[in-house]
């Protein structure tokens, strides 16, 4: 009886499999079955190193299990010896439609820049999701893709023309337009009624075949704290906890590659995160800083101007240097010029403001605005492209038929700008196409802490050169290019963390600039 119950069970899955635009009804004081549901991938910790895992499954499942492995080894089976299977917490999420349980783990210690296939579950037969695979971030400071979109509110359905069905589409044109893109930054309002839980099951839903294959950085949006959404939010992603007391996990930031990347909230408590924002983006040292939040300082029509987040925060984004600030809530795309104390000024000195148009059926007018630079109103949904290679950012736009809505490069003189530094040199000229630098320390360095990014070659363009690094004499510090230097100008930067016993071998980092003839 067991058994044909079982059989029953798996044969309701795989139909569901088939229908994933099928709505989500509410259910009867429960939610979920034994396998799992709502999988998203988020970081608390290095996107390096380390993966984060949410799912939920009924309350009757509690064990929370993770086994993961490199893609490269992977040959459709988990039961081999390169198989790891990490083990974590679950707790109770009681919703409005019901109670649900809700799973969390964390992956440690992955491979920077590889791929890695895994499934999750409570560990028994039966109970695992699909495998999925997503990718760590590259050591150094590698060209990478993001994704923006905005305001994927619907109506609690997954229908595709007035449902969260349009946010999965969306979704999956921006990933099949960029298949490696590393995350998707949705900049507030990802619900309609954030403490409806029917709204989160049909956004989970159309995104089902997405979400398990790339990290999600969600914003708070003034439809996700109705009621007591936070609640729902909090309970359903894992996100950095490095954010001020009381708005924890709804404002945060992390850093991918060389870029600073910080979340806020727009519906908290705006003075509180401006000094939290301050501290965090003074102790950044990245090329690049890019700030969300759901409701932008430069709005794209005065019924929708939010005097109180340009009061609070734009005099932050200016001492920072902030690069591009993405925010949604208008339902138009719009960006500025690049604006200084709310002045048009050229773009190394300013910051970029874009609102994000509308990954959901609605749609808003807009009205010209000094600050404007770009607008699109056409009611079409909209999703962004993100590169950011050195010193150039491209940013592209694209429309759900394919219209180019908008695009532009931001470029950065200095390759090491964000950085403060100590200049060693000027013009150290070679004509040795494989030249070893030395470079000796007053001090003994830890060579076994030695990294990667401790020491990085890039070229005027801002592109990285591959280098080895090695410890002579046990004081002196060797770079040596992986492959010959072409003709030009070259930068190095020695982060004052190379390591030595103490843990930290210099007081500033070291910029040293060299030309190869
Ligand atoms: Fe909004």
């Amino acid at each position: 009886m067991k058994r044909f119950f079982v059989i029953l069970m798996a044969m309701v899955m795989m139909a569901g499999t088939f229908s994933t635009y099928q709505d989500v009804q509410a259910a009867e004081g429960s939610l979920g079955s034994n396998v799992p549901e709502h999988l998203t991938l988020t970081w608390t910790d290095s996107p390096e190193t380390t993966q984060n895992f949410t799912w939920r499954t009924s309350t009757d499942v509690t064990a929370t299990s993770v086994q993961i492995m490199k893609t490269s080894n992977y040959e459709g089976s988990f039961a081999t010896s390169e198989m790891v299977e990490v083990t974590g917490d679950s707790f109770t999420f009681d919703s409005d439609e019901g109670a649900m349980q809700v799973h969390e783990a964390k992956a440690t210690a992955l491979e920077p820049g590889t791929s890695y296939t895994y499934r999750v579950g409570n560990g028994q037969q039966g109970n695992w999701s699909e495998a999925a695979s997503f990718t760590t971030e590259a050591a150094g400071d590698r060209p990478f893709t993001f994704l923006f979109t905005t305001d994927t509110q619907s109506a609690a359905s997954t229908n595709m023309t007035w449902g969260y069905g349009i946010w999965g589409d969306i979704f999956d044109k921006a990933l099949t337009q960029y298949p490696n893109a590393r995350f998707m930054l949705l900049s507030g309002d990802v619900v309609d009624r954030g403490d409806e839980q029917i709204h989160w099951e049909n956004w989970f839903k159309a995104a089902q075949e997405e979400l398990p294959t790339i990290n999600m950085v969600p914003t708070m949006g003034n439809h996700d704290v109705y009621g007591t959404g936070e609640k729902n939010f909090a309970a359903q992603f894992q996100l950095p906890e490095n954010g001020p007391e009381g708005e924890k996990e709804f404002a945060y930031s992390f850093d991918y590659s060389n870029v600073h990347i910080a979340v806020l909230n727009s519906e908290g408590d705006l003075q509180k995160q401006a000094e939290w924002l301050k501290q965090d983006m003074a102790a950044s040292d990245k090329q690049w800083k890019i700030v969300s939040f759901h409701r932008s300082p430069y709005h794209s029509h005065p019924d929708r101007a939010s005097l109180d987040v340009r009061n609070a925060w734009t005099p932050v984004f200016d001492e920072a240097g902030v690069d591009l600030v993405l925010s949604g809530h208008d339902h138009a795309y719009m960006r500025s010029y690049p604006l200084y104390d709310g002045e048009k000024v050229n773009q190394n000195k300013g910051t970029t403001y874009i609102i994000g148009g509308s990954a959901g059926p609605k749609f808003y007018e807009m009205e010209d605005q000094p600050w404007m630079k770009v607008k699109f109103d056409k009611d079409k949904q909209i999703y962004s492209g993100v590169t950011v290679d050195g010193n150039e950012l491209q940013f592209n736009v694209t429309a759900n038929d394919g219209e180019t809505v908008d695009g532009f490069t931001m470029v950065k003189e200095d390759p090491f700008s964000g950085r403060n530094f100590t200049e060693w040199g000027e013009n150290l000229a070679t004509s040795e196409k494989m030249k070893t630098w030395s470079i000796s320390l007053n001090t003994n360095i830890e060579e076994s802490a030695l990294k990667a990014d401790h020491v990085q070659v890039k070229n005027s363009n801002g592109q990285q050169v591959d280098v080895r690094l090695a410890v002579e004499n046990d004081d002196t510090l060797t770079v040596t290019p992986e492959e010959a230097y072409e003709p030009g100008t070259y930068y190095m930067m020695i982060d004052q963390n190379v390591p030595n016993a103490t843990g930290k071998a210099l007081k500033n980092n070291i910029r040293a600039e060299f030309q190869v003839e």
